[in-house]
């Protein structure tokens, strides 16, 4: 498997003197193409902040990433934020959607700022990923005329719109039912199937057991890591006790 992102010794603080906090340890991470890979570990630990350093969200005090073979200490905030538009899809707990727009028009909104794109392109492809998660008829819907989990799916409708390598989740199921949450997982699942890489942070075992790789962070380290097969749909409960149990034998 190539690799799409490289972190080598990655340091982070926050704060001055005194009140100086190292939040990430010299973290050491690969994420290869269309990997499926999940973060879990106490509140505070520093997966949020290696999320974000890792996508060019923030930047590092030590060590280096590399994202697709380009070196993001390297690179400006213009390119950052280019590469985060074109190359990298976010899903956050919560989406963060316009109040005065419709789903439709919240999907494509960050899309339309590559001028080179033509709004009925954009228009059908926001209406192909809305089928595909099971939204087509919300698009004229108020983002407060729907539930949660449809919220949800209109945030992953709009991450995929440029065709990604790789989506960040942070706790994307957090809010969410556990009914909700199998169903956004099986939509990952499917979004990482057709290729795309998928990094997740989570608190939930059974939403991390559905990855095929889960690194465990304490203290702003990686303590610990398991491997799993790709999910085909099976032998989930022996996949929930594997990570739950690592989660027990770690103290997370
Ligand atoms: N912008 C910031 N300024 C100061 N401290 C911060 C900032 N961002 C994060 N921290 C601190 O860094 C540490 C790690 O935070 P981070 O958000 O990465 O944790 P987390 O593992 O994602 O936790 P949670 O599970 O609660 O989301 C915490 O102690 C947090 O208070
Ligand atoms: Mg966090």
């Amino acid at each position: 498997m190539e690799k799409l992102i490289i972190g080598e010794h990655i340091m982070k603080s926050f704060g001055e003197g005194e009140e100086q906090q190292i939040v990430l340890n010299r973290i050491s991470i690969e994420i290869g193409e269309g990997e499926f890979i999940s973060v879990m570990g106490p509140s505070g630990s520093g997966k949020s902040t290696l999320m974000h350093i890792i996508s060019g969200l923030d930047r590092m005090d030590g060590g280096r990433v590399t994202f697709n073979n380009r070196s993001l200490v390297d690179m400006g905030e213009n390119e950052l934020s280019d590469m985060r538009r074109r190359e990298m899809g976010f899903v956050f707990q919560q989406p963060t959607m316009l109040h005065n727009l419709n789903i439709l028009d919240n999907i494509i909104l960050p899309s339309m700022r590559d001028n080179r794109k033509e709004v009925a392109n954009l228009v059908e492809k926001a209406r192909y990923l809305m089928k595909k998660v099971g939204i087509l008829e919300l698009e004229k819907r108020s983002i407060t005329e729907v539930s949660g989990g449809q919220l949800q799916r209109a945030g992953i409708c709009r991450s995929l719109m440029n065709r990604p390598k790789i989506v960040f989740g942070d706790e994307p199921t957090g809010a969410l039912n556990s009914k909700s949450a199998e169903e956004i997982m099986d939509i990952f699942s499917e979004i990482n199937k057709e290729g795309t890489a998928v990094m997740m942070v989570t608190h939930d075992a059974k939403v991390a057991a559905r990855t095929e790789r889960v690194l465990f962070m304490r203290d702003g380290k990686v303590l610990d890591e398991i491997k799993l097969p790709k999910f085909d749909g099976k032998d989930i409960e022996r996949r929930v006790e594997y990570v739950t149990e690592k989660m027990l034998e770690i103290g997370i």
